[in-house]
């Protein structure tokens, strides 16, 4: 079928659709429905059927006859260290951990919170969770304990998993005394806590809460996988929103599996036995949807990644990975290869190795910007006869696949430099203005996806139908709200510029500039302030802080900044990379009082700046330019 065909049938008659993508897979029992509504009106996929994701990535292909095929390798730089699982090894693996999490009382639908570093035990524990129904929730290694704390009291688990450390590039940051802060500070801390103990750092363990991981496996009986409704959730993913409180995205597990095996030939034209990986982490969308589940979905064998881009040991890193485990696939963010690229301008660590096995190379997580575009399109294609495609695809934690991409599986499109091509089977996508009109084509408007979202996207939040109403289905009744802006060409290519809301991207890491400013906020001195990601060549974005002091107060810029960025660094993380901030006299604003902060970042990066009709003193876009020139900020930096 070709790519047109295929997405119409998906639009027309979804249901015909998803069926024959469901059939697909092994059930328990096959869905009696296969798109219908909750209670509270929700849709929801495949209610009534039976099966279990663990069963569907590993018991099936043992039983299909590659239990000697390789299901994951873990390579780690940072640890010096290899290790290769067979699809046997990983299914028993897993069942015996699943085995060690019921003998601390673990049964389905309890959750699991998951805090690790990128080792081969990250992937096991959900795969575990995933066996016996328990629903786990990852939280990224880079939050400090605060955030950690935060999804405790919100998913109030059963029980905790981590190690004793992460390695980020070389420096060792232990993850125990991070745990025991965030388990003080929670309303809901579970009961027990599993430590891997790494040959890097020891844990101190608390008799009766802390279980040592391997023992705890030793005396395990493996489990067998249960019968999972469809509609029972398998994660719980926290995801930055507008406020302080992340979003728990509910991932439920038939529509699950159904989207992301369908993913895997669709939009990455992978089959059984290819070796995909995603250069990402565990605690990502990206990490889950391809580094753990699809791949080993669709019998792939697939990669857990300890390191960077760049300095473990150098820029060539990726190009290494790729020849050494003779990658077919291979998607990362942007943010990387710019990072590579700044080291390796002309790709000359390129030459050192044989990637011929890459077939394509996929990029999200944010915009794939032209110029990081240009640059992988002249380094990866010099040679005609091997040409590697490099292609954007667009989605978010909430749609848990690809929104938009070019269907390399289905049928290949041109591509369109700046795009990420095609709405995937599934997504009826919109571009609507203010009033829920229809832009005319190439004109930029609010990205939504008409009801119902395909299989895979979240039915709802963990315990809070109203925000998700409120957050995605409130604002253009009949539609998702992305969160999005962009436009549809002449030609229906779909080209994302950026977020309406206060989320920004921080070198592929999706955080809340609404939570830094409600942070800063209680900072004693401050009166009010705003937050922005302004343009980082490196990272995408970056969250630069603007105050105003209550009447009274005395501090200097800099020892201002120091507190601030202290404040961010202890309650978000080293990962929010906030390093930047200035004193205001006063912050723009409507006549209405809504502060500007679009503004605000134009004044960081562009010379020329249209001074908002709404504004009610445009004498104050002077002041804050003159305190961005002194404090070095976005376009004025020196670096
Ligand atoms: N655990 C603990 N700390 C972490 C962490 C983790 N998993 N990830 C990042 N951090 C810390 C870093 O150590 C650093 O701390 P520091 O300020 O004390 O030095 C800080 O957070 C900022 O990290 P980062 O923004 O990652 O900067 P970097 O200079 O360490 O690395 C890149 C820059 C571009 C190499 C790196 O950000 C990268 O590889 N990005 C790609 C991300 C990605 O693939 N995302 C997946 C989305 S698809
Ligand atoms: P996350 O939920 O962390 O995956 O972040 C999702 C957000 O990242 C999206 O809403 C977009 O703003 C941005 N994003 C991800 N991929 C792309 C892409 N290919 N092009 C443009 N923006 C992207």
């Amino acid at each position: 079928m070709n790519y047109h065909d295929e997405y119409q049938q998906s639009i027309e008659q979804p249901e015909v659709f998803w069926r024959k993508q469901a059939e697909q897979l092994k059930w328990y029992e096959f869905p009696e429905t296969i798109l219908s509504q909750d209670e509270h009106g929700f849709y929801r996929w495949f209610a009534g059927g039976k099966l279990n994701t663990c069963y569907l990535a590993l018991d099936v292909h043992i039983e299909d006859g590659r239990g000697e095929q390789l299901a994951l390798v873990y390579d780690s730089p940072a640890a010096d260290s290899q290790r290769k699982f067979s699809y046997l090894e990983l299914r028993d693996e897993v069942a015996k951990f699943a085995g060690g999490l019921q003998s601390l009382g673990v049964e389905k639908g309890d959750r699991v919170i998951v805090y690790m570093p990128m080792v081969a035990e990250a992937v096991i524990a959900m795969l575990a969770c995933a066996r016996i129904g328990a629903v786990h929730s990852v939280v990224f290694g880079g939050f400090a304990p605060n955030e950690l704390a935060v999804r405790i009291d919100d998913a109030r688990p059963k029980v905790l998993l981590t190690a004793s450390c992460g390695i980020e590039f070389s420096k060792i940051i232990e993850y125990k005394p991070l745990v025991d802060q965030a388990l003080e500070s929670a309303k809901f801390p579970p009961e027990k806590v599993v430590v891997l103990q790494r040959p890097q750092a020891q844990a101190t363990m608390q008799s009766g809460q802390d279980y040592d991981w391997q023992e705890l496996t030793n005396l395990a009986a493996p489990a067998e996988p249960v019968a999972i409704d469809a509609t029972d959730p398998l994660y719980i993913l926290y995801t930055s929103g507008t406020t302080g409180l992340p979003k728990g995205v509910v991932r439920d597990n038939g529509g699950h599996a159904v989207a992301l095996k369908y993913s895997m030939k669709a939009v990455y034209n992978t089959d059984p036995g290819d070796v995909f990986w995603a250069g990402s982490d565990v605690g990502w969308v990206v990490g889950h949807s391809y580094i753990v589940y699809a791949p080993l979905l669709q019998g792939c064998t697939t990669i857990v990644y300890e390191g960077k881009p760049v300095r473990t040991p150098d820029a060539g890193a990726f190009w290494r990975m790729i020849s050494e485990h003779k990658i077919n696939t291979f998607f990362t963010a942007p943010t990387a290869f710019r990072a590579i690229k700044k080291e390796d301008p002309e790709a000359k660590l390129l030459k050192q190795y044989d990637i011929s096995s890459l077939r394509t190379l996929f990029l999200a997580g944010e915009r794939l910007d032209p110029p990081t575009y240009d640059w992988l399109m002249e380094i990866l294609n010099e040679d005609p006869q091997s040409a590697i495609p490099v292609i954007d695809h667009w989605w978010q934690t909430e749609t848990g696949w690809a929104i938009c991409s070019n269907p390399m599986g289905i049928e290949p499109q041109a591509v369109k430099n700046g795009s990420p091509t095609f709405p995937m089977p599934g997504y009826n996508v919109q571009v609507l203005d203010e009033e829920g009109q229809v832009c005319k084509r190439g004109e930029t408007g609010n990205i939504v996806i008409h009801l119902p979202l395909p299989p895979s996207c979240l039915p709802t939040l963990w315990n809070d139908d109203e925000r998700f109403k409120q957050s995605y289905l409130s604002q253009y009744p009949g539609y998702y709200l992305t969160g999005d802006e962009g436009i549809k060409d002449e030609d229906g290519y779909i080209f994302v510029m950026g977020r309406t809301d206060d989320v920004i991207n921080v070198a592929g890491h999706r955080l809340s500039t609404g939570e830094m400013e409600e942070l800063i906020a209680g900072h004693p001195a401050v009166a009010e302030c705003a937050v922005t990601g302004i343009d980082n060549e490196l990272r995408g974005h970056v969250p630069v802080g603007f105050v105003v002091l209550k009447d009274g107060i005395e501090i200097s810029q800099d020892q201002m900044q120091q507190e601030l960025v202290a404040i961010i660094r202890r309650e978000i993380g080293a990962v929010a990379y906030f390093r930047q901030t200035g004193i205001v006299k006063r912050l723009p604003k409507t006549r209405s009082g809504k502060i500007l902060r679009k503004t605000i970042r134009l004044l960081a990066i562009a010379t020329e700046v249209v001074v908002p009709p709404t504004i009610d003193d445009p004498k104050i876009l002077d002041e804050i330019r003159e305190v961005m020139q002194e404090r070095g900020i976005g376009q004025y930096s020196s670096a």
